[in-house]
């Protein structure tokens, strides 16, 4: 017996050992709540893998509302779930060790678990504050974790949980990078580089983000650096194109970021759309072709057309890995060498779409091997990787004049393996002018061109340029070093300041390495903890997250939904998010920080947001403006400039051609009501044309076709600047209609309307005393034209075959697939509102 009793000491203290041997205070050693912890956390509750092929629900599903009640009332119910019994010992022996016995590993895994969701813990952002708050005094301020976090939580307020403390933040975080933590450097260095919280500094932002990138590049071995950079699986993506962008299809001019979902299959009857290497690339065979090769295929066996097209994508997939998936190479590889040997008597009657295919099937291949990646021992084996490579750009090259990619890594080998350098720069000057190029062609002759001025490659300053323009890491980091050097006499410190942010930011691992996690959150529904691992990225300066976090708090509302229903605290930060990646050139996130002010009735700040947004071509901003001017929301109502914006909207977009039609025929009808109710429009209402008020209505409309024939938009435009002001709509009638002008002036002209007007306005009057606004008809009357424009344009185009999606929905099925051509007519319409 009492054997047994000291083995169970024994057990228990090898594993105190274990844990604790991290730190040296010893007064833990009677913190029994602590080992009870630690025992909790050897058997932890199943909490599945949503990387794993077996996971299958990945839908990502976000609520639009936020009620502070009903996140407050979910965590009481998780912590009353008798299923959560794991949980809640854990969080009890933890709490324990932290009360009583003032232990800072207990305290600070409990911050961590309230905010990261980890074992599935419920967020709960004041919780995870109050325990990293007494971490930080247990360990004196001296955890640069620790005070990171602090530093977010104080600037982000924790979405509305605690006090917002900027000046606090800010301390923290110096204090946090003067421990050498590269995380606040980085936020820090975003923080000068623009201006936030903190005067601009460029030469501070400049010093902070050259010594992060020097210090990552000195993290690459030199054989990662020239030959073979690691490969990331990326989350860097904006959620918001996981649902089609930020806008929704068609509306958004951001192009998505999301590189890695899996590839989808390109439409091989017209034009060739591959997503190689993160970049879109349209390949059109047979324009632009001298030698006039068609690709339509002759061949009527289509399907290993397909077949060829299919093998490459999921080998593809495999290697780059999905979001939702880890990459496998070994699957890759497997995949590729059966293909191999099935088609290799096959290729000469294929043809050249197969051939194409073929080829990057083999240089798919011939890189796994160059990498080593599937191999069991990771070392790569460049005598087979030749083989393939060499084979590929055969294949390719020899039936299109297209360049495989495959040319990169025979260079590489040439420069490296075989130190034949004549060799290597004939294969890197194929690539250079060549789509599929990663920008490692250009990097290897800037590098050779510095070494050897002698073989006159070319210009050293533009091979990095376009290296860098491609991605290219090393690239990026050369780059940002010449720029800053001062070649070619430009020297500019923003410039340097920028490219150093970005060759920093291309470095997910060691600065964002949490993203993953926020996404493995957001599939499994912990939508708090996503968001409080995209705000830390976000204020980190990376764009991707600044939409992500804008996003999860405040999504953009589609026609006939309600707008989101949440915090004051959350929308401002919200703003705050999208503000910040609108600066960073994306006029989507500015459009939706307008739409916010817009909801919480600050006209001024959502004007001046959708006016930027139109200068950067961003068609709903100048939609939206169409739309504030017309309702004489934060601006006089003008509907003259209204036009002109909806008209702005629609050069930006030529897809929103009927909408913004139809918008702009409302607006006119709109007007003509407006104009035959007497409403005091003084355009009309001409001093000179005084007779106009006493026509009857029918000869109004007549008049007013004549008008809207003859000038062609809505008011003269000097007449328009000069009344700009006087444009009133006359309310004598009824002095209880506040119809929303209550910014607008009241017409002084009132008696001579008394009766004209009298008929039209006694009826708005009946109608109000039911509820029903003169905005609410034309709305209504317009609905109605809108559903029987669109019960009339299907009938048509089911006859007629035509292709009509209707806010990038298909209006009917596809057509079967014998019909041998696909009807003309393709009419795209966008229906939205703000
Ligand atoms: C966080 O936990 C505290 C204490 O249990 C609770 O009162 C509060 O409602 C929780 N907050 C949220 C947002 O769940
Ligand atoms: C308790 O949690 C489980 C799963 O975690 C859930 O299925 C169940 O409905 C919950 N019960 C209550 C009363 O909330
Ligand atoms: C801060 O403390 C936590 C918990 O002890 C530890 O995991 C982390 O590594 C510490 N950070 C630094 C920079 O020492
Ligand atoms: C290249 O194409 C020509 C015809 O265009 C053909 O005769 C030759 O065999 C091909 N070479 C290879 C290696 O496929
Ligand atoms: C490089 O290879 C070519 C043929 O592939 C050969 O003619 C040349 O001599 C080689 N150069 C060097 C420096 O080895
Ligand atoms: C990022 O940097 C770390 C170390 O600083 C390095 O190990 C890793 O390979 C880098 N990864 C990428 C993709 O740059």
């Amino acid at each position: 017996m009492i054997v047994r009793l000291l083995s169970i000491v024994l057990l228990i203290l090898q594993i105190h050992k274990g844990f604790a041997s991290s730190y040296t205070d010893t007064t833990h050693y009677n913190d029994n709540p602590w080992l009870h912890a630690l025992q909790l956390l050897q058997s932890p509750p199943l909490i599945p893998d949503v990387f794993s092929p077996n996971y299958d629900n990945h839908f990502i599903y976000i609520p639009m509302d936020y009620i502070p009640e009903i996140q407050q009332q979910s965590f009481q119910d998780f912590c009353n779930n008798k299923t959560n019994l794991w949980h809640k010992q854990l969080y009890k022996s933890l709490d324990d060790s932290s009360t009583l016995h003032n232990n800072p590993e207990a305290t600070f895994l409990l911050s961590q678990l309230f905010l990261t969701g980890q074992y599935n813990f419920p967020w709960n952002g004041t919780l995870a504050y109050k325990y990293l708050s007494k971490f930080n005094e247990l360990t004196n301020s001296q955890n640069s974790t620790a005070l990171f976090q602090l530093a977010i939580m104080h600037s982000t307020g924790l979405f509305g949980e605690i006090p917002k403390d900027e000046p606090l933040s800010l301390l923290y975080l110096q204090q946090a990078s003067s421990f050498g933590n590269l995380q606040a450097k980085q936020t820090l260095a975003y923080r000068y580089h623009n201006g936030i919280t903190l005067p601009r500094d460029c030469h501070s932002s400049l010093l902070l983000y050259r010594q992060l990138a020097t210090e990552i590049q000195k993290s690459y071995n030199d054989y990662e650096w020239n030959i073979h950079m690691p490969y990331t699986e990326s989350y860097d993506v904006r959620i918001s194109d996981f649902h089609d962008g930020l806008l929704g299809k068609g509306l958004s001019t951001m192009p998505l970021s999301t590189v890695r979902i899996p590839s989808t299959r390109p439409d091989i009857t017209s034009s060739l759309l591959t997503q190689m290497n993160g970049g879109q690339i349209i390949l059109q065979f047979g324009i632009g072709d001298n030698s006039g090769r068609e690709f339509a295929s002759e061949n009527d066996d289509e399907n290993s057309d397909d077949r060829l097209v299919d093998i490459f994508y999921t080998a593809f997939d495999y290697y780059k890995g999905t979001y939702d998936t880890k990459r496998d190479c070994i699957a890759a590889k497997e995949l590729l060498t059966s293909t191999y040997k099935v088609f290799e008597a096959d290729v000469p009657y294929m043809d050249n779409l197969q051939k194409y295919f073929y080829g990057k099937s083999l240089d798919l291949l011939g890189h796994l091997y160059f990498t080593g990646e599937a191999e069991l021992d990771g070392k790569p084996n460049f005598q087979m990787a030749q083989n393939f490579l060499k084979l590929s750009i055969k294949i390719i090259e020899n039936s299109s004049t297209l360049k495989s990619r495959a040319n990169i890594d025979l260079g590489l080998i040439e420069q490296y393996v075989n130190g034949n350098i004549t060799n290597a720069i004939e294969y890197y000057k194929k690539m250079l002018h060549s789509r599929t190029s990663d920008g490692t062609a250009d990097f290897q002759l800037a590098m050779l061109q510095r070494e050897n001025p002698e073989y006159k490659l070319g210009n050293y300053y533009e091979f990095l340029q376009r290296a860098f323009m491609k991605h290219h890491i090393p690239g990026a980091f050369e780059y940002s070093k010449a720029v800053e050097l001062g070649f070619n006499d430009r020297y500019s410190c923003e410039d340097s300041s920028h490219l150093y942010k970005q060759f920093v930011e291309m470095n997910e691992s060691i600065l964002v390495p949490f993203l993953k996690n926020a996404y493995a959150q957001l599939i499994l529904g912990n939508t708090q903890s996503a968001l409080w691992f995209y705000a830390m990225a976000a204020e980190q300066g990376y764009e991707t997250a600044q939409v992500s976090a804008g996003y999860l708090l405040y999504q953009h509302n589609y026609l006939l939904e309600q707008p989101p229903i949440t915090t004051e605290a959350r929308k401002r930060l919200a703003i705050n998010y999208y503000s910040k990646a609108f600066k960073q050139n994306n006029p989507d996130a500015g459009v939706i920080a307008g739409n916010i002010y817009f909801s919480l009735h600050e006209y001024n700040n959502a004007i001046s947001m959708y006016q930027s947004g139109s200068i950067r071509y961003s068609a709903q901003a100048a939609w939206n403006l169409g739309y504030m001017h017309e309702y004489g929301l934060g601006v006089d109502k003008d509907f003259h400039l209204a036009k002109r914006y909806y008209d702005q909207a629609v050069e930006i977009n030529p897809r929103l051609y009927l909408g913004v039609k139809l918008s702009v025929l409302k607006l006119r009808f709109k007007s003509m009501i407006y104009w035959l109710l007497s409403e005091n429009w003084k355009y009309q209402v001409d001093q000179q044309d005084e007779l106009d008020k006493y026509l009857p209505w029918y000869k109004k409309i007549f008049k007013s076709f004549q008008l809207a024939g003859k000038e062609n938009s809505w008011m003269p435009d000097d007449f328009a600047n000069e009344h700009n002001n006087n444009i009133n709509i006359n309310n004598n009638n009824n002095n209880n209609n506040n119809n929303n002008n209550n910014n607008e002036n009241i017409n002084e002209d009132i008696d001579s309307h008394q009766d004209q007007g009298g008929v039209a306005n006694d009826v708005l009057d009946v109608l109000e005393t039911y509820g029903i606004q003169l905005e609410d008809l034309i709305t209504i009357g317009f609905v109605l034209l809108v559903l029987v424009g669109s019960v009339i344009l299907r009938t048509i185009a089911m006859r007629r075959g035509w292709n009509v999606r209707i806010n990038g929905i298909p209006m009917q099925p596809p057509q079967q697939q014998d019909q041998p051509q696909q009807p003309q007519g393709n009419f795209d319409i966008q229906i939205f509102a703000i």
